[in-house]
């Protein structure tokens, strides 16, 4: 038997339906989508067909979406491609951004942006009174994610990109974690730019898409021949395309009852573990949160010693790394002030559209076992 999955904010299985609509580019089908003969025509339209997928899902125009390697691509494009010919030199971004977003910041750094990060509550959420008084004539744009990787706080996006527009400045948001759990619509949400990466939602890792405003004035990441509207040179990674629309379909059709289903497990993992262990320390907002997603502290244990001794039972994330002489908790976890005894025994649960519930009866009793275990060892003065 594997072990249970509770990592689908790792990464997702392929979806057989995105699975089946790639079949046929694995073999019978293929094409240089701009070869203008009948192969080239019929990958063409494969990638026209997912890019209009993409777009039913997210509520805009086919032709304002670029595909990209994933996530941390369309993040890079969005971050770097801007600010040509704007005076505007100041970036805004939250505390508990992923490092494909402050990653690119620091480097940014060095050509002469001015990086401004906005503190976060103790459920991570960004204060929208906080960008208010930070944001200026100076401020080229606001990123603040969707939705948080490790704790699963849903950021007041449309808010703040209302404040961002007042000033002049262009919103982005990563969605790279929210897409396929939560509606994402970028009308509602009033961004100029959303990234999204495939593999978080059951399609393909390594592939990904940057949504980009009509009118919006962007710079390409990389230069060759003129693919996607010259926006990202290079021959379209046409299997996987497929793969990203038929994932996007997909999530469009059940995104209501698949939420549904992750909340559902999720909510049977967090009371099994409280009904066993008394008040949880659970992290990220109690309501404004993915449904699939929970961030459980177990104070005195220490994630990875935890997760190590469940290996090969249960696969999870630890939010934090112990080291011989320290704990080091994750970014996330510090930004929204969890103290580091908490901290150093936080696990995150991400349950999936496969996930059920006898899974989830089991993997509260080997969390139960191994915390109790753990716990009782601590007391008694074993290692950290
Ligand atoms: C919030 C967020 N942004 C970006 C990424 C990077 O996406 P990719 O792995 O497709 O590059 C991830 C993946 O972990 C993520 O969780």
């Amino acid at each position: 038997m594997p072990p249970i999955y509770l990592d689908s904010n790792a990464t997702t299985p392929i979806a057989e339906e995105a699975a089946q609509a790639m079949q046929p580019f694995l073999g019978r089908i293929f094409g240089n989508p701009s070869s203008g003969h009948y192969f080239g025509r019929q990958c063409k339209a494969a990638v026209d067909q997912a890019r209009k997928q993409l777009a039913g899902l997210l509520g805009c125009v086919s032709d304002e979406l670029i595909f990209t390697s994933g996530g941390t691509e369309a993040n890079n494009m969005a971050l770097r491609g801007l600010g040509g010919g704007s005076k505007r030199r100041k970036i805004i971004i939250s505390a508990v951004e992923h490092p494909a977003i402050t990653e690119v910041c620091k480097y940014l750094t060095g050509f002469g942006y001015e990086i401004q990060v906005l503190p976060v509550d103790r459920h991570g959420l960004v204060n929208p009174s906080d960008l208010s008084k930070e944001i200026g004539p100076e401020t080229l744009m606001v990123s603040v994610m969707l939705a948080n990787n490790e704790v699963g706080s849903i950021q007041p996006i449309a808010e703040l990109a209302e404040i961002a527009h007042e000033h002049g400045a262009i919103m982005h948001t990563d969605a790279a974690q929210a897409i396929g759990k939560i509606p994402v619509n970028v009308g509602e949400l009033g961004v100029d730019m959303l990234s999204l990466a495939g593999h978080k939602f059951y399609a393909p890792a390594g592939v990904g898409a940057l949504y980009v405003r009509h009118g919006l004035n962007l710079a390409p990441l990389m230069f060759g021949a003129g693919h996607e509207s010259g926006m990202r040179a290079g021959t379209e990674n046409v299997l996987e395309i497929v793969g990203l629309g038929a994932a996007a379909e997909l999530a469009a059709t059940e995104l209501p009852m698949r939420a549904a289903h992750m909340r559902a497990m999720r909510d049977r993992l967090e009371a099994g573990l409280s009904a066993s262990l008394g008040g949880l320390h659970i992290n990220g907002h109690p309501t404004k949160r993915l449904p699939n997603t929970s961030s459980v502290s177990f104070p005195g244990v220490e994630a990875n010693t935890l997760l190590d001794g469940l290996d090969g039972e249960l696969a999870a994330s630890a939010g934090a790394a112990c080291h011989t002489d320290k704990v080091d908790i994750s970014a996330v976890l510090k930004a929204m002030g969890v103290p580091e005894e908490i901290g150093m025994g936080t696990v995150r649960l991400s349950t999936g559209r496969h996930s059920n519930e006898e899974e989830m009866d089991q993997a509260v009793e080997m969390l139960v076992d191994a915390v109790t275990r753990l716990g009782a060892e601590t007391r008694g003065g074993g290692e950290m």
